[in-house]
């Protein structure tokens, strides 16, 4: 998730392009740069890291010019560093892009087959080197080469382009990743989000998927499908800092409203349904070597091992290999029997995490094979393991975590999958059954999400209760741990997770009408099991919030507090039953007022012991 900016109109564009490359710098901050056309030429300035090595680059070689391009970047391909950082030049034609472009291979083996020497790793400059080609074979607009471009895209771009021989004007299009335009008195904008534009104008027209529009002072021309098309303006009148929070109050509530577009992009370019599979990135774990291997470890901490349980239930269910779930913090010290045999995999957000960190190192000195799964792009985790597979969640600000939690679940069923397809134990039939389940969740996702008011109706019956207890079984066990942690990392209520077949061996005790129980109850096949469970508790007056599934008319009598998800493959189901469990702790915590998006004693990135 990176963030871009295009400016054109009267003004300097490069104060106008760091203004609001600042406002988007929520959106990633390896590497960021500008494009400015003087009048002449378009010169550019790129560095790495945050924005203020962007501001002394360009202090050093000012840019002067009023039609420009900016970008600040969250790396998916290509590792954080200046020659991959945007914009990217060819030909006098400059790019900025978010998003992923899922033909990238295809499309730069074809042009260095044609003799194209790439400067950088990423899938953008791929675009760059199509649009000059455009431009030198004939085209007779930026435009022209921008939409010729395009059709040669497949996956997900926001991009801006401006070229030399182009003084007053910038090209845009929008595919899958946002794209905003600002309509300013004798100058337009572009921007990823509407922060970058709000200090500049009100008026801000939304393009959607297919849109190409030519910027210039005068304002925007828009097509789709080479059509001229017409899209509302709309008054934007949300503060800035709304605007940040995408007129959300917290960063973790706009995350969690996020999480379906970030299942969709961790999942873009890695499903052939065609083919029943998964193609996985550059993971480091061959046919061979997922064949050969004898045992799965996954290693994490905190809500990223909750993930590594889903994991393991998945792991050993497709692929039929032994799977073992470490917290980080005591495998590292338990002189664990790691061997060549065995896979370990890092779950890590962060990909910074010591306790993590220091497993994985335990687990190369062994000889283990090591896959990181991770959400930052080249972070000690990824660089210390064979082979990564990056959720693509963009940077998550809220302390407590939530989209990059189901966007680790994704990544950690197409590992699954993809194990499964390599030693034979899934068949290409059941797999694309499956993987077309996956690709149907982001949209059951957002119904989920779309009755967050009832879970709000819940928290405020329940804010009072002082501990509450968290219920699942199978695949709703690690969901059971991960709504207790965010209930009580966020609002300090103490809560457990449970092991729904282990309330009868002792926590049974805490039941009263004091204690909450949140049973994640899905119908799926632990349904009868833990429907006895939710029964026990009524039995001894507990309060019972289910999380089940739409027409389950017994549970509907059995629990106080309801929450019905649409109907679900059983392995897609812990990205639809966490979803009421983040709104419930984060309603709950938002009405005791606790920090909700840096609560207390907390850090987002453990980087010490
Ligand atoms: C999640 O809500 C917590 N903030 C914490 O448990 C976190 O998951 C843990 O520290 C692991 O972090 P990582 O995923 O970056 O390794």
């Amino acid at each position: 998730m990176c963030g871009i900016v295009g400016y054109v109109g009267p003004r300097g564009a490069t104060p106008i392009l760091l203004d609001g490359l600042k406002k988007l710098e929520y959106r990633g901050y390896d590497s960021a740069g500008l494009a400015v056309h003087d009048g002449a030429r378009v010169s550019i300035v790129r560095a790495v890291g945050k924005l203020a090595n962007l501001e002394d680059a360009e202090r050093r070689a000012p840019l002067a010019g009023s039609v420009g391009i900016g970008h600040t970047r969250w790396a998916t391909h290509g590792r954080p560093n200046e020659t991959n950082a945007h914009p990217h030049t060819v030909g006098g034609v400059s790019v900025v892009h978010n998003g992923i472009i899922e033909n990238h291979l295809a499309l730069r083996q074809r042009l260095e087959k044609d003799g194209v020497r790439f400067a950088s790793d990423t899938d953008t400059e791929i675009v760059a080197h199509l649009v000059a080609r455009g431009r030198a074979a004939g085209a007779a607009t930026l435009l022209d080469a921008v939409r010729a471009a395009l059709a040669e895209l497949h996956g997900a771009y926001a991009i801006a382009v401006v070229e030399d021989a182009s003084p007053d004007r910038l090209v845009v299009a929008k595919k899958a990743s946002p794209l905003v335009l600002g309509l300013g008195d004798g100058e337009t904008l572009a921007g990823s989000d509407i922060p970058a534009l709000l200090a500049h104008t009100r008026r801000m027209v939304f393009l959607e998927d297919g849109d190409l529009a030519e910027l210039s002072a005068d304002g925007a021309r828009i097509e789709n499908a080479g059509q001229p098309v017409t899209r509302p303006t709309k008054h934007i009148d949300w503060s800035a800092v709304m605007a940040e929070r995408g007129g959300f109050k917290h960063f973790m509530l706009k995350e969690i409203h996020e999480q379906p577009r970030v299942i969709e992009d961790t999942l873009r370019g890695r499903i052939d349904l065609v083919a029943g599979d998964v193609v996985p990135d550059e993971i480091g774990v061959t046919p061979e070597v997922a064949r050969a291997i004898g045992r799965v470890y996954l290693v994490a901490c905190g809500t990223s091992a909750h993930a590594a349980l889903a994991g393991r239930y998945w792991i050993e269910q497709l692929a039929r290999v032994p799977a073992f779930v470490e917290l980080g913090s005591e495998v590292r010290y338990r002189e664990p029997v790691f061997t060549r045999d065995d896979l370990v995999i890092a779950v890590s957000q962060s990909g910074e995490t010591a306790d993590t960190l220091a497993a994985v190192k335990t687990a190369k000195e062994a000889g283990a094979r090591v896959l990181a799964v991770a959400n930052v792009l080249d972070s000690a985790i990824p660089r210390a393991a064979d082979g990564a597979l990056y959720t693509h969640a963009g940077p998550e600000i809220g302390v407590a975590s939530t989209k990059c939690f189901t966007a680790q679940l994704a990544a950690l069923l197409l590992v699954a999958v993809y194990l499964g397809r390599r030693r034979g134990a899934l068949g290409e039939g059941a797999a694309r059954d499956l993987l077309q389940a996956l690709v149907e969740t982001p949209e059951k996702m957002r119904r989920v999400l779309s009755q967050a008011p009832y879970v709000f109706a819940i928290a405020k019956r329940l804010v009072q209760a002082r501990h509450t207890l968290f219920l699942g079984r199978g695949l709703g066990f690690p969901i059971a741990l991960e709504g207790a942690l965010k209930l009580k990392e966020i609002s300090y209520v103490h809560a457990e997770g449970y092991a729904a077949g282990e309330m009868k061996h002792g926590p049974i005790a805490l039941i009263d009408a004091e204690m909450p129980v949140v049973v994640v109850c899905p119908r799926d096949a632990q349904f009868d099991k833990t429907f006895s469970n939710l029964q026990e508790v009524r039995a001894r007056e507990g309060q019972v919030f289910a999380i089940a599934t739409e027409g389950d008319t017994a549970i509907a009598d059995a629990a106080q507090h309801l929450f019905l998800l649409p109907e679900a493959r059983s392995e897609v189901l812990p990205l639809l039953t966490v979803l009421p469990l983040q709104l419930f702790a984060y309603y709950v915590a938002d009405l005791k007022g606790t920090d909700v998006d840096q609560p207390r004693n907390l850090a987002k990135t453990v980087t010490v012991e």
